[in-house]
């Protein structure tokens, strides 16, 4: 492909981004979608885009009105949102103090073909600035990563306002969109919403990814689990974002993402680069399931980096807090990871309350060394304890924070960030240490570092527990700066103790994105352990994220967040499909439900492979039963779980069509620990098959009828186990 070939276009699996040349001024996004391979060599190279021409310049129009390019901006016709926003400040113009270079018109200065994608540089050289656009299509996933950066080409500073990552036009009728909310304990909530002649648009400005508006979309004519065009958007960055969609005058409508500035945070000087957080954009024809699919995919090929380039099998946790919250003893410990590693624990992670006079959520964030009171001779006791069990250790940790109480503010009251004359803001009575500071970076270092180096920690569970407020550095706004500086601290520490994994956690799934699982490996979902509520949150989670990434902890019968009680069938049913752990205290469970909880583990373990390596599929949405069902690559095997979430008026549960085996094989069916899930409602023949691992059916016939369901109880599930008989 030449680059003078007017229609360029870069292909995936089953989808393509086609991207216009034109005479002059800037490339136009024609395409991203689904394109057959056929489609693709007619297009390729063509000359231009077979619909532009049925364009007539409507009456009351611009004689020359801009169509939606890559980069759409303000100041010479485009009257829609710019991907680029910002001026050169502080330019006496007409004796006024004003702005210059806020209208901008680019031109292509140079396209180049890499090995994975396009690079697009424009150039402005009357506003003295240059953006270069990056593309790149998964070949396998189908996921496109885009970027922008922004060059200050002329003389003095440029305030940048905005600059999308990604802009993308939509077809005309996708109007739906599914955008996501929450809070702390209910993160990952979708919300089904009809897009309409207004903008669609969430900020977060909490200087955080966020409980309440993570970073990306999912938008389609019709969003249904199995069938029809979807497309997915999302931002890897985990501070603040804008997600915006809005109408244009041709039916469609473009999507923007990027980072939210406050006023004045990027000023570049002259020569100065700003580069966009990555956007990653996904299309599939087959339903919000095809997409997760691409979405999984990509992040297990091109966003995670495990310890030695490859994921181990993960290993079942046991974390301590709901098990004794602040109050460490040593004894109680020990013995703690003692009854979890009878029941099959793999690793035992010392939450909050082991450092320097930590005995609740007041004080002591920033001392990172072992309270001598509770272990007065440091760590080394307990993770002996845990490794002559055979599990792993792993130490909570929350390094971004300090308490006013701690020895470390009393030292250094500067290094939290503030505004100087402006009272400081607490939240979990914590302040939030200035990390772009190149001091408070290197202390946290220097401690985290004497904890890795000296003790065998396998893995740091790294917590961040408030928004950012009054979050100035030097007096300017230091959100960005903040985010770059912990992803630099995550770094350095990856590269000292590459063996260590790392687990985001922000009072539960408060920071998950693919900007930090760039240096992480796990993603403490939420706080909330309650089966029925995790439902939700889970199936939200595992729109964007694989779930061998999703921490998933069986807790205690009685739901510490929600108060609600599960039986133990129900909350190990839920968990299972995550990276498993306990959140529960092993050492208050009598002998049957040690044995029950044991028997759920080795479940886990038996199918782990094939939760964590293999295809995942939602199904029933929002209704009374909802299920999920992992597929192994070879299709042999499938593990599907059936949730009822509470009862319906349906005389009989609808038999449950399984997706993705092979018609032509019989599969052997298994209703695992069946016996624990309550069934005051009957049984049959067939179903005390199924319960005995005794029923075999066709894969065509799994696919096409269905496999019987047992009735259910309100809050209650089955896990049945598919193999290839
Ligand atoms: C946050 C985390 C919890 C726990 C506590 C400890 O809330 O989400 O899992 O680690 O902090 O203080």
């Amino acid at each position: 492909m030449s680059t003078a070939a007017r229609l360029h276009v870069l292909s995936g699996a089953s989808v393509a981004l086609i991207i216009e040349v034109p005479d002059c001024g800037v490339p136009l996004w024609r395409y991203f979608g689904p394109l057959s391979a056929a489609e693709h060599a007619a297009l390729d190279g063509a000359a231009a885009w077979p619909a532009a021409a049925a364009r007539p310049l409507p009456p009351s129009t611009l004689d020359s009105d801009p169509p939606l390019s890559v980069l759409p901006v303000h100041g010479f016709g485009w009257a829609g949102q710019p991907a680029l926003a910002g001026a050169r400040p502080d330019v006496a113009v007409r004796g006024s103090a004003g702005e210059r270079d806020w209208a901008h018109d680019f031109v292509l200065d140079d396209l180049q073909h890499l090995p994975d994608g396009l690079r697009l540089r424009l150039v402005d050289a009357t506003a003295g600035l240059a953006v270069t656009i990056g593309y790149a299509l998964g070949a396998q996933s189908d996921v496109l990563v885009a970027w922008a950066e922004l060059e200050n080409l002329g003389a003095g500073p440029f305030r940048v306002d905005w600059l999308a990552a990604l802009t993308s036009p939509l077809p005309a009728g996708v109007d739906r969109i599914i955008g996501f909310h929450g809070r702390w304990t209910l993160e990952f909530q979708q919300a089904h919403e009809a897009l309409g002649v207004g903008a669609w648009r969430r900020d977060n400005r909490r200087g955080r990814t966020s409980h309440d508006s993570f970073p990306g979309v999912i938008v389609g004519e019709v969003l249904e689990e199995d069938e029809g065009v979807v497309y997915g958007m999302h931002l890897g960055w985990s501070g603040n974002h804008t997600v915006l969609i809005e109408p244009l005058a041709d039916g469609r409508r473009q999507a923007q993402l990027g980072e939210w500035f406050a006023p004045g945070e990027v000023l570049l000087g002259q020569g100065e680069r700003y580069r966009s957080p990555p956007a990653h954009l996904s299309c599939s024809a087959h339903g919000l399931n095809g997409l997760s699919a691409n979405f999984h995919a990509h992040v297990r090929r091109q966003v995670l980096a495990w310890p030695g380039a490859t994921m181990t099998p993960r290993p079942v946790h046991l974390n301590t807090w709901e098990a004794v919250y602040f109050d460490h003893r040593l004894d109680g410990l020990k013995e703690l990871a003692s009854a979890g590693a009878a029941v099959g624990v793999e690793r035992f992670v010392l939450d909050d309350g082991w450092f320097h006079r930590r005995d609740h959520d007041r004080a002591a964030l920033g001392d990172w060394w072992p309270d001598a009171r509770k272990y007065p001779q440091g760590l080394a006791p307990l993770i002996d304890h845990v490794r002559g069990l055979g599990m792993q250790f792993g130490l909570w940790v929350e390094p971004e924070m300090v308490n006013p109480d701690s020895e470390l503010y009393r030292a250094h009251p500067d290094w939290a960030l503030h505004l100087d004359r402006r009272a400081l803001l607490t939240g979990r009575n914590q302040l939030v240490l200035d990390l772009a500071q190149p001091a408070v970076s290197d202390y946290l270092f220097e401690k985290l570092d004497a904890l890795l180096a000296g003790h065998p920690i396998a893995y740091l569970k790294w917590d961040m527990n408030r928004d950012l407020a009054t979050a100035g550095h030097h007096g300017a706004a230091g959100y960005r700066r903040q985010t770059e500086a912990v992803y630099a601290l995550l770094g350095r520490l990856r590269a000292a103790h590459p063996a260590v994994e790392i687990e985001s956690c922000a009072s539960g799934g408060g920071r998950a994105d693919y900007g930090v699982l760039a240096h992480t490996h796990r993603i403490w979902t939420s706080d909330c352990n309650d089966a029925l509520a995790r439902i939700d949150i889970q199936r939200g989670f595992l729109r964007f994220f694989p779930p061998e990434l999703m921490g998933a902890h069986i807790g205690p019968e009685h739901s510490h967040t929600t108060g609600r009680r599960h039986t133990l069938a129900f909350r190990a049913a839920v968990a299972l499909f995550g990276h498993l752990g306990l959140e529960l205290d092993v050492r208050t469970l009598d002998v049957a439900a040690r044995a029950e909880l044991a028997q759920w583990i080795g479940i886990y373990k038996a199918w782990r492979g094939v939760l964590h390596g293999g295809a995942l599929r939602q199904g029933g949405g929002d209704g009374p039963l909802f299920w999920l069902q992992a597929t192994a690559s070879d299709r042999a095997a499938a593990l599907c779980a059936v949730y009822r979430r509470r009862e319906d008026a349906g005389r009989y549960a609808p038999p449950l069509c399984l997706a993705g085996l092979d018609p032509a094989r019989d599969y052997r069916l298994h209703a695992l620990a069946v016996e624990k899930v309550p069934h005051a409602r009957g049984t049959t023949p067939q179903l005390e098959d199924l319960a005995a691992g005794r029923l075999v059916l066709s894969g065509a016939v799994l696919g096409r009828y269905g496999l019987p369901l047992p009735p259910l109880p309100p809050e209650s599930a089955v896990v049945i186990a598919v193999r290839a008989a």
